[in-house]
This record gives C-alpha cells, sequence and structure tokens, in this order.
C-alpha cells in the first residue's frame, strides 16, 4: 500500500495533485517494454485489473470500435479481441519497443491494427464504441486536454474504462508485496530469479517516482481524478481504488 504519508496525500482534502511542469520524465519505456510482461505473469495486482477489465467487458454490448490509448505491450487489447472476435481494434502506443512486442504478440488477430503514435498526435479514423486507456494518462502531457481528446474520439453512450495511477509509486513497497507473493508461490529462490529478471522493471518504477516527484507525471486523488474526467463531459457510472490504492479505476459514459 502508499505509505502513510501517500494516503494521506491520496485521501486528505488539502492535496491537490501535481501542478502542471516543464520537467522531462525520466522513463524509459522502451527498456520497460523488454521486461513489462513479467507484470501479467507475476504480480498478481497486475492480473486483478485485467479480470476487472474482462468482467467489464460482459456487461457491455459488443461494440464495433475499440481504443487502447497507450496500449503498452497489448494486454488490454488482446482481452478485448478474445471478448469480441469482430469488433476492430486500434491499439495507440507511441513508444517502439512496447508496439513492437504487442505486434508479435497479437498476430493472430487480424482485425487489431497498431499504431505508432501519441494520443495527441493520433488521427483516429472514427469514433469509438469503447475507449480503454490503463496506466497511460498520468504519463501524458496536459492530462486535462488528453481527456477532452478522449471523449471527442468517443460516440454519445460510448464507454470509457480508465484505469490511472495517482500516488507516488514507493518502490520499496511494491518490492516487499511482490517479493512476499513470489516467495508463496515460487519458493525463495524462485522468488530471487523472478527479481533477476524484473530488475528494469524496479528501474523504471523508480524512474515514474522520480517523474511524479518532479511534477513530470501527474498525480491525484480518486476525487481531483473523477473531478478531471467529469470536467471533459463523462458521466461516471463506478470508481474504485485498485492496484493496492495506487490507482483509481473508473467505468464512464459518454
Ligand atoms: C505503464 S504503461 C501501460 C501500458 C498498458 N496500458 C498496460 O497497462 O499494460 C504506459 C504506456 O503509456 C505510453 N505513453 C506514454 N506517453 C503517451 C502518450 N502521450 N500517448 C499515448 N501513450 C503514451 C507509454 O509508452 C507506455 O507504453
Amino acid at each position: 500500500m502508499p505509505s502513510n504519508a501517500n494516503l494521506e496525500n491520496a485521501l486528505g482534502p488539502e492535496f491537490h495533485g501535481s501542478k502542471p511542469s516543464n520537467q522531462s520524465a525520466e522513463t524509459d519505456w522502451s527498456a520497460y517494454a523488454t521486461a513489462y510482461d513479467l507484470l501479467s505473469l507475476h504480480n498478481p495486482e497486475y492480473r486483478a485489473l485485467l479480470q476487472e477489465f474482462e468482467s467489464f467487458l460482459s456487461t457491455i454490448e459488443t461494440p464495433q470500435v475499440i481504443y487502447d490509448i497507450g496500449g503498452g505491450t497489448g494486454s488490454y487489447t488482446e482481452i478485448a479481441a478474445g471478448a469480441f472476435p469482430g469488433s476492430e481494434i486500434h491499439l495507440v502506443e507511441p513508444d517502439a519497443t512496447m508496439l513492437r512486442t504487442a505486434r508479435a504478440k497479437l498476430s493472430r488477430y487480424s482485425k487489431v491494427h497498431f499504431h505508432a503514435a501519441a494520443l495527441q498526435e493520433f488521427k483516429a479514423p472514427g469514433k469509438a464504441d469503447l475507449i480503454v486507456c490503463v496506466h497511460a494518462l498520468y504519463t501524458m502531457p496536459n492530462q486535462r486536454e488528453r481527456l477532452d481528446d478522449l471523449r471527442r474520439m468517443v460516440r454519445p453512450g460510448g464507454h470509457l474504462f480508465l484505469i490511472d495511477l495517482g500516488r507516488y509509486m514507493d518502490v520499496s513497497d511494491w518490492r516487499r508485496y511482490l517479493f512476499a507473493e513470489l516467495k508463496r508461490e515460487h519458493g525463495l529462490i524462485g522468488a530471487l530469479k523472478v527479481f533477476w529478471q524484473g530488475r528494469q522493471v524496479a528501474k523504471q518504477n523508480k524512474a515514474i517516482l522520480k517523474s511524479q516527484q518532479s511534477g513530470a507525471y501527474w498525480t491525484f486523488t480518486g476525487p481531483e481524478l473523477a473531478a478531471a474526467v467529469t470536467d471533459a463531459g463523462f458521466e461516471i457510472l463506478k470508481q474504485q481504488p485498485v492496484y493496492r490504492g495506487y490507482s483509481d479505476l473508473l467505468v464512464c459514459r459518454a
């Protein structure tokens, strides 16, 4: 869980999130991509998010057009493509290594299209019935404008499935949690092996924290994210803290 100080930040009314900043971000997404899929293999909290997404998909009508914004290595697109084989899915991702990994992983899905673009430069080919944006918005410049972009890209009545990291990424806290989980499942040597394989994950999560602290990445409380999403013109159907309290999940309707 986030440390007490961070939890106070997460919940306290005096916390107003990070200010817009000219600082540049420190994360190397290409380096992260080389180990990213260890998360779906070994982080139960990441897997729980994928399950939340799968459950959500079972509650909606078949979407004709889906955008996965900041889709990374394609974990969410893969679930959507499995649930809705007839849907046209656009995975939008600016990092070349993330995108290459996604292409390789999803090559069997002929209706998945890949776009090497950041959200702010993406020319959407049409309105979406569903937009998925997981742990990507906080990394983008001018997040409130990006929420406006998402609103413009979805048809009235369409859905936004949003998960975003709002609290400081406490790397030691995650290390303790994951090590205990891995040790229980794979024993001490197995846990050490996974930690060695995943050293790039720890390194890039530290970079995420630095970018949050410098203000290059957005930090927010649940109510602050809800206000930003509502301001962009979405109706919130469901909101809950996820990812051990570090993130918020919102299901929204345009
Ligand atoms: C933490 S990863 C999340 C990947 C994926 N959504 C997942 O949850 O598995 C964040 C992703 O956002 C992408 N990203 C960064 N800036 C972006 C932007 N301006 N527009 C779209 N995606 C962006 C990064 O390249 C990275 O792949």
